[in-house]
């Protein structure tokens, strides 16, 4: 079987050494939107469970070219629906067009609707289908007149693990806070530190990383309602990252958080909870101007305000220049920042000794490291 796991810019090649870490075959990681592989059923699901930089699984049931709205009909029609649909099953179809002439993604997700209907209704004898019993949601892509038919295996996207349901001031998608982490060279070993916790993503997918933990272990995916799927298959592929935490979740971290902003801190200390990380992360209300880390080292992770309104920039370079001064107040501590300053380093006052563009939502943004010289191999307190 032949997937999708789509993701946003910068992070693809993240997911592709994610999927080689599980297994997939023939893995092709794509210039725009994840990374393609192959692998069975229960492949897929371990992809929903684990994968901790993708948006979406999807299993792909055919890609051809197509000009015109009969081609398209004519190979939609051509695949073979009943193998994935029962006579009963719902099938909403969403289209998404790109660079082709076929431009018009309302004409062409109805044609497709069509062309299932009239596949399925052959199959099954049926002149009306009834669609009251399990949704399969179609996908339909156009790129440079390039079409992929896929099945989304995911649902809701894979960034909502379920442990956030309050939002703060501008958090980061758990994606791309697990993205940051994975960039960084910070190993689970090591102290970890946001000082500008905010909700607490980066400090929350920091400690699934380091105890082992399935990102989508406690959240459903659409593929478990697929008819057509062995249930008890993608069940044990659940028990076992289930058991997987239970071997790691013994593991000690020292992962820990403050903001100035006590609501942001309350936040944080519920999302905690929520994740079932209890008292495993330590929060508190603080000014990073009055933080000094000491004890063994580690890496400072923050995600610091960006400044993106022009009010704002003057407070986001106040910020910069005071996590510059908190690190060097921290020897031996590298930082990783991210943020969509221009002047983020100057402001610092260091050049990184490394940075990786990611996008947040739209906004251009890069991950600036200033990694210490010696690397820490054993963990300790702060
Ligand atoms: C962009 S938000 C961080 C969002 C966070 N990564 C999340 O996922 O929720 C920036 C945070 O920096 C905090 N902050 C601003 N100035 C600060 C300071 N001097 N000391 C500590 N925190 C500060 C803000 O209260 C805000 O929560």
């Amino acid at each position: 079987m032949k997937w999708i796991a789509s993701a946003a810019f910068g992070m693809e090649g993240l997911t592709g050494r994610d999927l080689k870490r599980l297994g997939a075959q023939n893995i092709n990681v794509l210039n725009v939107g994840g990374a393609s592989f192959e692998g069975d059923l229960a492949l897929g699901m371990q992809a929903n469970l684990w994968l901790r930089t993708a948006d979406h699984v999807h299993l792909l049931v055919a890609e051809f070219d197509a000009r015109s709205f009969d081609e398209l009909f004519e190979d939609v029609r051509a695949i073979p629906w009943a193998d994935y649909i029962s006579s009963e099953g719902a099938f909403p179809v969403r289209a998404h067009c790109v660079k082709s002439t076929l431009m018009s993604p309302s004409d062409c997700q109805s044609i497709t609707k069509k062309a299932i209907a009239e596949r399925l209704g052959a199959s099954y004898g049926l002149k009306t289908l009834p669609e009251t019993a399990e949704t399969v949601q179609i996908d339909v892509n156009i790129r440079q007149d390039h079409v992929t038919v896929s099945l989304d295996a995911s649902g809701e996207p894979l960034s909502k693990r379920g442990y956030r349901t309050w939002n703060g001031e501008a958090p980061l998608r758990e994606t791309l806070a697990a993205a940051l982490i994975l960039t960084s060279s910070w190993h689970p070993w090591q102290p970890l530190y946001d000082p500008c916790c905010g909700t607490g993503t980066l400090l929350i997918e920091a400690a699934f990383i380091a105890l082992g933990r399935a990102p989508g272990l406690r959240r459903a995916f659409a593929m478990e309602q697929w008819g057509f799927v062995d249930k008890q298959l993608l069940e044990q592929k659940r028990r076992e990252a289930v058991s997987r935490y239970d071997e790691c979740a013994v593991r000690k971290i020292d992962i820990a958080g403050s903001d100035i902003d006590p609501n942001a801190i309350e936040l944080a200390k519920r999302h905690v909870r929520q994740a079932g990380l209890g008292s495993r992360i330590e929060l508190n209300v603080a000014d990073l101007r009055d933080i000094t880390l000491s004890g063994e080292p580690g890496w400072i992770i923050a995600n610091p305000p960006y400044g993106e309104r022009i009010g704002d920039r003057r407070v986001a370079h106040a910020v910069a220049r005071q996590l510059g001064e908190m690190s060097r107040r921290c020897p031996g501590w590298s930082v990783a920042a991210f943020s969509a300053d221009m002047g983020f380093e100057r402001e610092f006052g260091q050049r990184a000794s490394r940075r990786r563009r990611f996008y947040n939502g739209k906004i251009e943004c890069e991950l600036h490291m200033f990694e210490s010289v010696k690397p820490h191999i054993s963990g300790g307190k702060k």
